[in-house]
Protein backbone atom coordinates (compact mmCIF):
# COMPACT_ATOMS: atom_id res chain seq x y z
CA UNK A 1 0.00 0.00 0.00
CA UNK A 2 1.45 3.51 -1.40
CA UNK A 3 -1.21 5.73 -0.36
CA UNK A 4 0.63 8.39 1.76
CA UNK A 5 -1.16 11.78 1.24
CA UNK A 6 -3.20 11.02 4.39
CA UNK A 7 -0.38 9.56 6.69
CA UNK A 8 0.14 11.32 9.97
CA UNK A 9 3.61 12.52 10.55
CA UNK A 10 5.92 9.97 12.95
CA UNK A 11 5.15 12.16 16.37
CA UNK A 12 1.93 11.74 16.08
CA UNK A 13 1.91 8.20 17.30
CA UNK A 14 4.49 9.03 19.38
CA UNK A 15 2.47 11.38 21.12
CA UNK A 16 -0.04 8.45 21.82
CA UNK A 17 2.60 6.34 23.69
CA UNK A 18 2.13 3.49 21.57
CA UNK A 19 5.49 3.02 19.70
CA UNK A 20 8.30 0.45 21.14
CA UNK A 21 5.41 -1.33 22.28
CA UNK A 22 4.97 -3.34 19.27
CA UNK A 23 5.22 -7.12 20.11
CA UNK A 24 3.38 -8.38 16.56
CA UNK A 25 5.99 -9.90 14.03
CA UNK A 26 5.60 -7.99 11.18
CA UNK A 27 4.71 -10.76 8.33
CA UNK A 28 4.00 -10.06 5.33
CA UNK A 29 0.03 -10.34 4.29
CA UNK A 30 -1.08 -13.46 2.03
CA UNK A 31 -4.04 -11.88 1.09
CA UNK A 32 -4.54 -8.12 1.41
CA UNK A 33 -6.83 -8.11 -1.43
CA UNK A 34 -9.19 -6.54 1.82
CA UNK A 35 -6.68 -3.85 2.81
CA UNK A 36 -5.91 -3.30 -1.20
CA UNK A 37 -9.81 -2.89 -1.77
CA UNK A 38 -10.25 -0.42 1.34
CA UNK A 39 -7.49 1.50 -0.77
CA UNK A 40 -9.01 1.76 -3.87
CA UNK A 41 -6.17 -0.18 -5.37
CA UNK A 42 -6.45 -3.06 -8.00
CA UNK A 43 -7.56 -6.44 -6.46
CA UNK A 44 -8.38 -9.46 -8.76
CA UNK A 45 -11.92 -10.48 -6.83
CA UNK A 46 -13.88 -8.27 -4.68
CA UNK A 47 -12.93 -8.91 -1.11
CA UNK A 48 -15.70 -10.11 1.82
CA UNK A 49 -16.19 -10.58 5.33
CA UNK A 50 -19.18 -10.67 7.46
CA UNK A 51 -20.57 -8.21 10.39
CA UNK A 52 -20.97 -10.67 13.37
CA UNK A 53 -18.96 -13.36 11.50
CA UNK A 54 -18.23 -15.59 14.74
CA UNK A 55 -20.92 -16.31 16.43
CA UNK A 56 -24.49 -17.80 17.39
CA UNK A 57 -25.19 -19.35 13.73
CA UNK A 58 -21.90 -21.69 14.05
CA UNK A 59 -22.17 -24.77 16.08
CA UNK A 60 -18.58 -24.48 16.96
CA UNK A 61 -19.38 -21.07 18.29
CA UNK A 62 -22.17 -21.96 20.82
CA UNK A 63 -19.81 -25.07 22.23
CA UNK A 64 -16.97 -22.85 23.02
CA UNK A 65 -19.43 -20.12 24.38
CA UNK A 66 -20.99 -23.02 26.60
CA UNK A 67 -16.65 -24.07 27.72
CA UNK A 68 -16.24 -20.32 28.48
CA UNK A 69 -19.68 -20.51 30.61
CA UNK A 70 -21.20 -17.42 29.26
CA UNK A 71 -20.90 -14.67 26.38
CA UNK A 72 -18.63 -11.93 28.31
CA UNK A 73 -16.22 -14.57 29.48
CA UNK A 74 -15.58 -15.73 26.81
CA UNK A 75 -14.93 -12.05 25.33
CA UNK A 76 -12.19 -11.83 28.32
CA UNK A 77 -10.43 -15.49 28.03
CA UNK A 78 -8.03 -14.60 25.54
CA UNK A 79 -7.57 -18.28 24.16
CA UNK A 80 -11.15 -18.73 23.52
CA UNK A 81 -11.99 -14.77 22.14
CA UNK A 82 -8.72 -16.10 19.71
CA UNK A 83 -10.59 -19.53 18.84
CA UNK A 84 -13.77 -17.76 17.94
CA UNK A 85 -12.40 -15.33 16.06
CA UNK A 86 -10.50 -17.82 13.62
CA UNK A 87 -13.61 -20.39 13.65
CA UNK A 88 -15.44 -18.84 10.60
CA UNK A 89 -12.14 -18.35 8.50
CA UNK A 90 -11.30 -22.28 8.84
CA UNK A 91 -14.88 -22.74 7.16
CA UNK A 92 -14.92 -19.96 4.45
CA UNK A 93 -12.55 -18.09 2.45
CA UNK A 94 -13.41 -14.79 4.04
CA UNK A 95 -10.52 -11.87 2.93
CA UNK A 96 -10.48 -10.49 6.97
CA UNK A 97 -10.96 -11.45 10.52
CA UNK A 98 -12.63 -9.24 12.46
CA UNK A 99 -11.48 -8.89 16.83
CA UNK A 100 -14.24 -11.29 18.63
CA UNK A 101 -15.20 -8.51 21.64
CA UNK A 102 -18.25 -6.22 21.94
CA UNK A 103 -18.89 -2.61 21.62
CA UNK A 104 -19.94 -2.61 25.33
CA UNK A 105 -16.67 -3.41 26.91
CA UNK A 106 -16.55 0.14 27.15
CA UNK A 107 -18.99 1.47 29.41
CA UNK A 108 -18.51 -1.57 31.49
CA UNK A 109 -15.09 -0.87 31.98
CA UNK A 110 -16.61 2.78 33.02
CA UNK A 111 -18.44 0.57 36.07
CA UNK A 112 -21.97 0.39 34.37
CA UNK A 113 -22.05 -2.98 35.24
CA UNK A 114 -22.64 -4.94 31.68
CA UNK A 115 -24.51 -8.33 31.76
CA UNK A 116 -26.49 -10.15 29.15
CA UNK A 117 -29.89 -11.58 29.92
CA UNK A 118 -30.60 -14.77 27.33
CA UNK A 119 -32.95 -13.36 24.65
CA UNK A 120 -33.53 -10.32 26.02
CA UNK A 121 -29.56 -8.67 24.52
CA UNK A 122 -27.36 -6.39 26.96
CA UNK A 123 -28.28 -5.00 30.17
CA UNK A 124 -26.72 -2.65 32.64
CA UNK A 125 -27.07 -2.56 36.25
CA UNK A 126 -25.67 0.99 36.85
CA UNK A 127 -27.63 2.75 33.78
CA UNK A 128 -26.17 7.15 33.45
CA UNK A 129 -29.66 9.00 34.30
CA UNK A 130 -28.04 12.51 35.82
CA UNK A 131 -25.66 14.83 35.58
CA UNK A 132 -24.01 13.27 38.59
CA UNK A 133 -24.11 10.14 36.98
CA UNK A 134 -21.71 11.33 33.20
CA UNK A 135 -19.38 13.45 35.83
CA UNK A 136 -18.29 10.36 37.30
CA UNK A 137 -17.94 8.60 34.36
CA UNK A 138 -14.01 8.52 33.67
CA UNK A 139 -12.37 8.48 30.07
CA UNK A 140 -10.89 4.85 30.08
CA UNK A 141 -7.02 4.20 30.01
CA UNK A 142 -7.79 1.01 27.57
CA UNK A 143 -4.11 -0.64 28.64
CA UNK A 144 -5.06 -0.90 32.41
CA UNK A 145 -8.64 -0.57 32.12
CA UNK A 146 -9.13 -3.39 29.20
CA UNK A 147 -6.11 -5.31 29.07
CA UNK A 148 -7.87 -8.36 27.78
CA UNK A 149 -9.39 -6.70 24.56
CA UNK A 150 -5.51 -6.08 23.99
CA UNK A 151 -4.11 -9.60 25.10
CA UNK A 152 -7.13 -11.00 22.28
CA UNK A 153 -5.67 -8.83 19.32
CA UNK A 154 -2.24 -10.25 19.62
CA UNK A 155 -2.99 -13.66 20.20
CA UNK A 156 -5.48 -13.35 17.19
CA UNK A 157 -2.59 -11.72 14.80
CA UNK A 158 -0.45 -14.62 15.89
CA UNK A 159 -2.44 -17.34 15.13
CA UNK A 160 -3.65 -15.67 11.66
CA UNK A 161 -0.14 -15.06 10.88
CA UNK A 162 -0.11 -12.75 7.85
CA UNK A 163 -2.64 -14.95 6.41
CA UNK A 164 -6.01 -11.89 6.44
CA UNK A 165 -5.90 -8.32 8.16
CA UNK A 166 -7.43 -8.26 11.44
CA UNK A 167 -10.23 -5.95 11.87
CA UNK A 168 -10.51 -3.49 15.36
CA UNK A 169 -13.78 -1.30 16.64
CA UNK A 170 -15.48 0.45 18.66
CA UNK A 171 -18.87 1.48 18.59
CA UNK A 172 -19.48 5.24 17.68
CA UNK A 173 -19.97 7.76 20.99
CA UNK A 174 -23.32 8.41 20.18
CA UNK A 175 -24.18 4.41 19.85
CA UNK A 176 -22.57 3.49 23.10
CA UNK A 177 -24.70 6.55 24.59
CA UNK A 178 -27.91 5.12 23.74
CA UNK A 179 -26.68 1.41 25.75
CA UNK A 180 -25.42 3.80 28.75
CA UNK A 181 -28.80 6.11 28.99
CA UNK A 182 -31.17 3.51 28.42
CA UNK A 183 -29.87 0.43 30.23
CA UNK A 184 -30.67 -2.16 27.74
CA UNK A 185 -32.07 -2.93 24.24
CA UNK A 186 -34.54 -0.66 22.95
CA UNK A 187 -36.72 -0.56 19.91
CA UNK A 188 -38.07 3.69 20.89
CA UNK A 189 -34.97 5.47 22.21
CA UNK A 190 -37.31 7.52 24.63
CA UNK A 191 -34.64 8.31 27.14
CA UNK A 192 -31.74 9.07 24.89
CA UNK A 193 -34.03 11.15 22.48
CA UNK A 194 -34.97 13.11 25.58
CA UNK A 195 -31.40 13.96 26.51
CA UNK A 196 -30.99 15.04 22.88
CA UNK A 197 -33.41 17.75 22.93
CA UNK A 198 -33.67 18.03 26.91
CA UNK A 199 -30.29 17.98 28.09
CA UNK A 200 -28.03 18.39 25.19
CA UNK A 201 -25.52 20.37 26.89
CA UNK A 202 -25.35 17.20 29.45
CA UNK A 203 -24.89 14.86 26.32
CA UNK A 204 -22.12 16.58 24.74
CA UNK A 205 -20.52 15.96 28.18
CA UNK A 206 -21.02 12.38 27.73
CA UNK A 207 -20.62 11.83 24.00
CA UNK A 208 -16.89 14.06 24.66
CA UNK A 209 -15.84 11.51 27.42
CA UNK A 210 -16.88 8.53 25.16
CA UNK A 211 -14.94 9.89 22.13
CA UNK A 212 -11.63 10.37 23.87
CA UNK A 213 -12.18 6.99 25.79
CA UNK A 214 -12.69 5.45 21.84
CA UNK A 215 -9.51 6.80 20.61
CA UNK A 216 -7.83 5.85 23.21
CA UNK A 217 -9.10 2.03 22.64
CA UNK A 218 -8.71 2.00 18.66
CA UNK A 219 -5.31 3.04 19.01
CA UNK A 220 -4.71 0.79 21.42
CA UNK A 221 -6.28 -1.63 19.34
CA UNK A 222 -3.90 -0.43 16.41
CA UNK A 223 -0.80 -0.81 18.40
CA UNK A 224 -1.65 -4.19 19.65
CA UNK A 225 -1.77 -5.26 15.54
CA UNK A 226 -5.39 -4.01 14.66
CA UNK A 227 -4.49 -3.49 10.88
CA UNK A 228 -7.86 -2.11 10.10
CA UNK A 229 -10.67 -0.57 12.29
CA UNK A 230 -14.56 0.49 12.41
CA UNK A 231 -16.44 2.32 14.20
CA UNK A 232 -20.13 1.25 14.93
CA UNK A 233 -22.46 3.43 14.51
CA UNK A 234 -25.73 1.24 14.40
CA UNK A 235 -27.96 3.85 16.31
CA UNK A 236 -27.01 6.51 14.09
CA UNK A 237 -29.83 6.34 11.99
CA UNK A 238 -32.64 7.00 14.48
CA UNK A 239 -31.46 10.93 14.63
CA UNK A 240 -32.96 13.22 12.76
CA UNK A 241 -30.60 14.96 10.20
CA UNK A 242 -29.47 17.58 12.49
CA UNK A 243 -28.96 15.86 15.38
CA UNK A 244 -27.15 13.11 13.80
CA UNK A 245 -24.45 15.73 12.32
CA UNK A 246 -24.49 17.45 15.79
CA UNK A 247 -24.62 14.17 18.20
CA UNK A 248 -22.89 11.32 16.32
CA UNK A 249 -21.09 12.34 13.35
CA UNK A 250 -19.47 15.01 14.52
CA UNK A 251 -17.88 12.46 17.45
CA UNK A 252 -16.77 10.36 14.95
CA UNK A 253 -15.02 13.11 12.80
CA UNK A 254 -12.91 13.66 16.25
CA UNK A 255 -12.05 10.12 16.89
CA UNK A 256 -10.69 10.07 13.20
CA UNK A 257 -8.92 13.10 13.73
CA UNK A 258 -7.09 11.32 16.63
CA UNK A 259 -6.65 7.96 15.41
CA UNK A 260 -2.80 6.69 14.44
CA UNK A 261 -3.30 6.20 10.95
CA UNK A 262 -0.64 4.39 10.15
CA UNK A 263 1.24 0.92 11.86
CA UNK A 264 3.78 -1.30 11.04
CA UNK A 265 4.65 0.70 7.52
CA UNK A 266 1.05 0.44 5.92
CA UNK A 267 -1.83 2.58 6.35
CA UNK A 268 -4.57 1.47 9.20
CA UNK A 269 -7.77 2.79 7.08
CA UNK A 270 -11.11 3.30 9.40
CA UNK A 271 -14.18 2.41 8.03
CA UNK A 272 -17.34 4.28 9.28
CA UNK A 273 -21.17 2.45 9.75
CA UNK A 274 -24.24 4.02 10.03
CA UNK A 275 -26.55 2.12 10.15
CA UNK A 276 -29.41 3.81 8.19
CA UNK A 277 -27.03 6.48 7.23
CA UNK A 278 -27.52 6.50 3.49
CA UNK A 279 -28.65 10.21 3.36
CA UNK A 280 -25.41 11.15 5.15
CA UNK A 281 -22.85 9.62 2.67
CA UNK A 282 -21.63 12.74 2.05
CA UNK A 283 -21.09 14.31 5.18
CA UNK A 284 -19.44 10.83 6.14
CA UNK A 285 -16.68 10.96 3.41
CA UNK A 286 -16.10 14.13 4.36
CA UNK A 287 -15.17 13.13 7.96
CA UNK A 288 -11.44 11.57 6.95
CA UNK A 289 -12.61 7.86 6.68
CA UNK A 290 -11.29 5.81 4.02
CA UNK A 291 -14.43 3.67 3.96
CA UNK A 292 -18.62 3.98 4.42
CA UNK A 293 -20.11 0.55 5.26
CA UNK A 294 -23.74 0.87 4.36
CA UNK A 295 -26.60 -1.08 4.69
CA UNK A 296 -29.30 -2.80 2.68
CA UNK A 297 -31.23 0.89 2.34
CA UNK A 298 -29.14 2.08 0.16
CA UNK A 299 -28.23 1.71 -3.59
CA UNK A 300 -24.34 0.40 -4.29
CA UNK A 301 -24.99 2.49 -7.53
CA UNK A 302 -26.13 5.91 -6.26
CA UNK A 303 -23.20 5.33 -3.24
CA UNK A 304 -20.30 5.00 -6.15
CA UNK A 305 -21.55 7.61 -8.00
CA UNK A 306 -22.46 10.17 -4.51
CA UNK A 307 -18.59 9.24 -2.96
CA UNK A 308 -17.13 7.08 -4.88
CA UNK A 309 -14.57 8.94 -5.82
CA UNK A 310 -13.67 9.89 -2.41
CA UNK A 311 -14.00 7.12 -0.49
CA UNK A 312 -14.29 2.91 -0.46
CA UNK A 313 -17.82 1.26 -0.04
CA UNK A 314 -18.75 -1.69 1.95
CA UNK A 315 -21.59 -4.14 1.78
CA UNK A 316 -24.41 -3.96 1.34
CA UNK A 317 -26.95 -7.17 1.18
CA UNK A 318 -29.90 -8.01 3.31
CA UNK A 319 -29.01 -11.01 6.01
CA UNK A 320 -32.28 -12.00 5.47
CA UNK A 321 -31.30 -12.80 1.86
CA UNK A 322 -29.04 -15.73 4.41
CA UNK A 323 -32.50 -17.88 4.75
CA UNK A 324 -33.42 -17.64 0.56
CA UNK A 325 -32.46 -20.41 -1.72
CA UNK A 326 -28.87 -20.51 -3.31
CA UNK A 327 -30.05 -18.88 -6.52
CA UNK A 328 -31.58 -15.95 -4.75
CA UNK A 329 -28.33 -15.71 -2.84
CA UNK A 330 -26.48 -15.60 -5.54
CA UNK A 331 -28.92 -13.00 -7.52
CA UNK A 332 -28.45 -10.86 -4.95
CA UNK A 333 -24.52 -11.01 -4.82
CA UNK A 334 -24.26 -10.52 -8.54
CA UNK A 335 -27.37 -7.30 -8.37
CA UNK A 336 -25.21 -5.76 -5.49
CA UNK A 337 -21.70 -6.30 -7.32
CA UNK A 338 -23.34 -4.69 -10.73
CA UNK A 339 -24.38 -1.88 -9.19
CA UNK A 340 -21.41 -1.28 -8.08
CA UNK A 341 -19.64 -1.75 -11.89
CA UNK A 342 -16.39 -2.06 -12.53
CA UNK A 343 -13.67 -1.12 -10.60
CA UNK A 344 -11.55 -0.59 -7.46
CA UNK A 345 -13.30 0.50 -3.61
CA UNK A 346 -15.74 -2.14 -3.24
CA UNK A 347 -15.73 -4.89 -0.26
CA UNK A 348 -18.22 -6.60 -0.10
CA UNK A 349 -20.07 -7.23 3.36
CA UNK A 350 -23.91 -7.79 5.35
CA UNK A 351 -26.05 -4.56 5.33
CA UNK A 352 -25.86 -5.63 9.13
CA UNK A 353 -24.89 -8.40 11.19
CA UNK A 354 -25.53 -12.27 10.28
CA UNK A 355 -28.52 -13.74 12.60
CA UNK A 356 -28.16 -16.58 15.03
CA UNK A 357 -30.68 -18.48 12.81
CA UNK A 358 -29.27 -18.90 9.24
CA UNK A 359 -27.32 -22.19 7.99
CA UNK A 360 -24.07 -22.22 7.55
CA UNK A 361 -24.19 -23.82 4.60
CA UNK A 362 -26.02 -20.41 2.97
CA UNK A 363 -22.63 -18.17 4.32
CA UNK A 364 -20.45 -20.47 2.16
CA UNK A 365 -22.87 -19.84 -0.79
CA UNK A 366 -22.39 -15.94 -0.50
CA UNK A 367 -18.95 -16.03 0.07
CA UNK A 368 -17.69 -18.06 -2.96
CA UNK A 369 -20.80 -16.12 -5.01
CA UNK A 370 -18.94 -13.10 -4.02
CA UNK A 371 -15.21 -14.30 -5.00
CA UNK A 372 -16.67 -15.67 -8.50
CA UNK A 373 -18.88 -13.50 -9.53
CA UNK A 374 -16.84 -10.43 -8.79
CA UNK A 375 -13.87 -11.74 -11.10
CA UNK A 376 -15.13 -10.39 -14.03
CA UNK A 377 -15.32 -6.72 -12.47
CA UNK A 378 -11.91 -6.65 -11.63
CA UNK A 379 -10.29 -8.25 -14.75
CA UNK A 380 -7.68 -6.38 -16.93
O1 LIG B 1 -18.45 -9.25 14.01
C1 LIG B 1 -17.91 -10.09 14.76
O2 LIG B 1 -17.89 -11.31 14.52
C2 LIG B 1 -17.18 -9.58 15.99
C3 LIG B 1 -17.89 -9.60 17.21
C4 LIG B 1 -18.93 -8.57 17.57
C5 LIG B 1 -19.91 -8.84 18.54
N1 LIG B 1 -20.59 -7.70 18.79
C6 LIG B 1 -20.10 -10.15 19.18
C7 LIG B 1 -21.37 -10.41 19.83
C8 LIG B 1 -19.08 -7.24 17.17
C9 LIG B 1 -18.34 -6.44 16.13
C10 LIG B 1 -20.14 -6.70 17.97
C11 LIG B 1 -20.57 -5.29 17.91
C12 LIG B 1 -21.80 -4.90 18.60
N2 LIG B 1 -22.24 -5.27 19.82
C13 LIG B 1 -22.70 -3.93 18.10
C14 LIG B 1 -22.54 -3.15 16.82
C15 LIG B 1 -22.85 -3.99 15.63
C16 LIG B 1 -24.28 -4.29 15.44
O3 LIG B 1 -24.60 -5.49 15.41
O4 LIG B 1 -25.06 -3.36 15.30
C17 LIG B 1 -23.73 -3.78 19.04
C18 LIG B 1 -24.94 -2.87 18.92
C19 LIG B 1 -23.42 -4.62 20.13
C20 LIG B 1 -24.18 -4.76 21.41
C21 LIG B 1 -24.66 -6.13 21.56
N3 LIG B 1 -23.87 -7.21 21.86
C22 LIG B 1 -25.99 -6.59 21.44
C23 LIG B 1 -27.19 -5.70 21.12
C24 LIG B 1 -25.97 -7.97 21.67
C25 LIG B 1 -27.12 -8.92 21.75
C26 LIG B 1 -27.65 -9.12 20.38
C27 LIG B 1 -27.96 -10.55 20.13
O5 LIG B 1 -27.83 -10.91 18.95
O6 LIG B 1 -28.31 -11.29 21.08
C28 LIG B 1 -24.62 -8.34 21.88
C29 LIG B 1 -24.14 -9.69 22.13
C30 LIG B 1 -23.17 -10.25 21.15
N4 LIG B 1 -22.09 -9.59 20.66
C31 LIG B 1 -23.16 -11.58 20.63
C32 LIG B 1 -22.04 -11.69 19.82
C33 LIG B 1 -21.55 -12.90 19.09
C34 LIG B 1 -24.19 -12.67 20.97
C35 LIG B 1 -23.88 -13.10 22.36
C36 LIG B 1 -24.07 -14.57 22.56
O7 LIG B 1 -23.19 -15.36 22.16
O8 LIG B 1 -25.07 -14.92 23.19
Amino acid sequence: MRRTSKSLPRERSARFGYLGRQTVNMTQLKNDTFLRALARQPVDYTPVWMMRQAGRYLPEYRATRSQAGDFLSLCKNTELACEVTLQPLRRYAMDAAILFSDILTIPDAMGLGLHFVEGEGPKFHNPIRTAADVERIQVIETQQDLPYVLDAVRAIRRELNGSVPLIGFSGSPWTLATYMIEGASTREFKRSKEWVYNSPELLHQLLDKLALSVIDYLNAQIAAGAQVVQIFDTWGGILSDSAYQEFSLAYMRKIIAGLVREAEGRQVPVILFTKGGGQWLESIADTGCDAAGLDWSTSMADARQRVGGRIALQGNMDPALLRAPAAAIEAEVARILAGFGRGEGHVFNLGHGITPDIDPDRVRVFIDAVHELSRPYHAG
